[in-house]
């Protein structure tokens, strides 16, 4: 007993305490909290991907074979990544119902829950562009006028200078942007749709595709008021030429026939 409260007062009998607490705490902590939140995010993914599987083997597999390996009527989807799944499936091109030059956007008939887990299934088939994060494509605070110089030098050669969209050749078309959401517009860019090129994080980082998402968000639809006033349909020289050709040499003619009918009046009399 002498003995014990002896050690008790020893100077480092605090230290000790000290250090055994924390190693357990510590060790306790190691043992349960990160496995098990690991191996859920484990069974959750697997799940996910076993739904997916479902979903893909009655509507995508007769196009794109029982494992993604693609047929004559869709191509391969190993390695497209999990965002060209929420582009495609997200934007209602998927499923394709009848071959054409282009798969048309139509009404969206799966889910979002689907759709990721759709996603799920078609990434674990190989490595891929993934889908971005909610902070990844949100524009606020990015650069509205470096987007819109990046978006002339890379996007406006199809899509028009504001996004209006334009026609290619044999059959296929840029779409208008005007109310794609920014994350399909983020995927887009990431996996590079039909004839459009892709953008990889390497060639245009995060920040420069968050910019181009700005300038879209900008010049086009609800957010903000055309800087100009009327906007004219933002179709450039074609509407803005003809505007001026009716308008502005119209106005001259009108000018002119009342200058000439009042000279003509004033001779008379
Ligand atoms: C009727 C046939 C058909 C069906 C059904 C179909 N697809 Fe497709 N899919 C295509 C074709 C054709 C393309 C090529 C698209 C194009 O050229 O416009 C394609 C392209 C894709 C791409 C883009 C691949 C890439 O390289 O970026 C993805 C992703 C995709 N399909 C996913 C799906 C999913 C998921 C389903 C099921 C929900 C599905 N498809 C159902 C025919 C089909
Ligand atoms: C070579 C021409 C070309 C270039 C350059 C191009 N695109 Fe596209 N883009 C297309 C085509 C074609 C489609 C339609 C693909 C489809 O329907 O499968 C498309 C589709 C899109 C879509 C999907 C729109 C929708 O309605 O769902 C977005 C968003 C988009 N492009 C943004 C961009 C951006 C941003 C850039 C520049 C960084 C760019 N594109 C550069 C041709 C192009």
């Amino acid at each position: 007993m002498k003995k014990l409260s002896a050690r008790r007062r020893h100077p480092l009998a605090a230290v000790v305490v000290l250090l055994l607490a924390l190693a357990a705490t510590g060790g306790l902590y190691a043992a349960f909290a990160p496995a098990g939140k690991a191996q859920a995010d484990e069974t959750a993914q697997s799940l996910a991907i076993d739904e997916g599987k479902k979903l893909y083997s009655v509507g995508c597999a007769s196009c794109h074979g029982s494992g993604g390996q693609g047929t004559t009527d869709g191509p391969s989807l190993v390695g497209v990544g999990s965002a060209a799944v929420d582009f495609q499936v997200g934007t209602g091109r998927m499923p394709a119902q009848q071959p054409g030059a282009q798969v048309p956007k139509k009404k969206v008939i799966y889910n979002q829950a689907e759709i990721d887990q759709l996603a799920a299934y078609v990434a674990s088939l190989g490595a891929g562009p993934i889908t971005p994060t909610k902070s990844q494509v949100d524009p606020s605070g990015a650069d509205v006028a470096k987007g819109g110089d990046l978006f002339r030098t890379n996007c406006a050669q199809c899509h028009n200078f504001t996004g209006q969209g334009g026609a290619l050749t044999k059959g296929k078309y840029a779409p208008n942007l005007e109310g794609v959401s920014a994350k399909h517009i983020y995927e887009a860019m990431q996996t590079g749709p039909q004839s459009m090129p892709s953008f990889p994080d390497t060639t245009m980082p995060e920040q420069e595709k968050k910019d181009i998402i700005a300038y879209i968000k900008t010049v086009n639809g609800s957010e903000s008021e055309s800087p100009g006033g009327l906007s004219l349909g933002g179709l450039g020289p074609v509407s803005e030429g003809l505007f001026g050709w009716i308008f502005g040499l119209g106005g001259l003619i009108a000018i002119a026939v009342w200058v000439a009918a009042h000279t003509a009046k004033a001779k008379k009399s």
